[in-house]
């Protein structure tokens, strides 16, 4: 039986997927496999796949270690909600490499884990207002798509939504500043300092690296003011840490 072609995996896609695709990634792209750092569409056309899945398969596909590890746990069962002995050594060697890290929480999304940083700077000081930075991606949630992207100009530290459906309440709960703008920074902090709940911030925002001191004032700043400072290391996370991490996995 021959296999459909992309442009037929596209025509079904279109039908049953809103705007044809997973909303990720051009939905015209549908792959089918992958090894190393190649990926393959249902065409059988050949890329370098610079994606590696949106960060996880940082080793590259099918890698032989990562399979006989799947592989070998899989003959076990594939997932209990409950907490196991592979996924605490696991903790204990995340908590080993990242010197900051005293504990840590499995989350599926990057999303969730902002969402919930945000909600336990808020249960921890009783205040309600996050300061985000013009630009930073903190995932999908109401609060988080304040002024990611903002098509429109507004006065700093009013936040432009990125989305409709994001209630005022969300807005109402959310300043916004400009990256790597130490004064301002320190100026709003010390302005909101009694409705801070916490700072969210991406180290390394985006591409743009922090200017020399920036990361250190928002430390500063927040400690004087009993403000949780949150570092979104999503893209960033573990990369000093990764190569210990797999190192003593093996
Ligand atoms: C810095 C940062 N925070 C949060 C997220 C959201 O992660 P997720 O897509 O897993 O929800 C991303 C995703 O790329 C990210 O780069």
């Amino acid at each position: 039986m021959t296999q459909p072609s992309q442009q037929e995996w596209r025509a079904r896609a279109q039908k049953v997927l809103p705007a044809g695709g997973f909303g990720n990634y051009d939905p015209k792209v549908i792959l089918k496999k992958g090894r190393g750092s190649r990926v393959w569409d249902e065409d059988g056309n050949e890329f370098i796949d610079f994606l590696i899945g949106s960060g996880p398969m940082l080793v590259g596909h099918n890698h032989p270690e990562v399979m006989e590890a799947v592989q070998a746990q899989l003959a076990d069962g594939a997932t209990f909600f409950t907490s196991n002995a592979v996924g605490i050594e696991l903790a204990e060697v995340i908590c080993d490499a990242v010197p900051c890290a005293d504990q840590l929480r499995y989350v599926s999304t990057g999303s969730e884990a902002d969402m919930y940083a945000m909600r336990l700077a808020r249960a921890h000081t009783g205040r309600d207002l996050i300061l985000k930075f013009e630009g930073g991606y903190h995932g999908m949630s109401g609060e988080a798509l304040m002024s990611m992207a903002p098509q429109s100009l507004a006065n700093f530290p009013m936040p432009v939504p990125d989305s409709a459906g994001i209630p005022q309440s969300t807005r109402d709960g959310v300043i916004v500043a400009p990256f790597n703008d130490i004064t301002f920074a320190r100026q709003i902090i010390a302005e909101y300092a009694d409705k801070l709940a916490g700072v969210i911030v991406e180290p390394l925002q985006r591409l743009i690296p922090p200017v020399p001191e920036f990361l250190n004032a928002l430390r500063e700043e927040t400690t004087r003011h009993g403000i949780v400072l949150i570092f979104d290391e999503v893209v960033t996370g573990c990369e000093r840490s990764q190569s210990s991490c797999v190192r003593r996995f093996r």
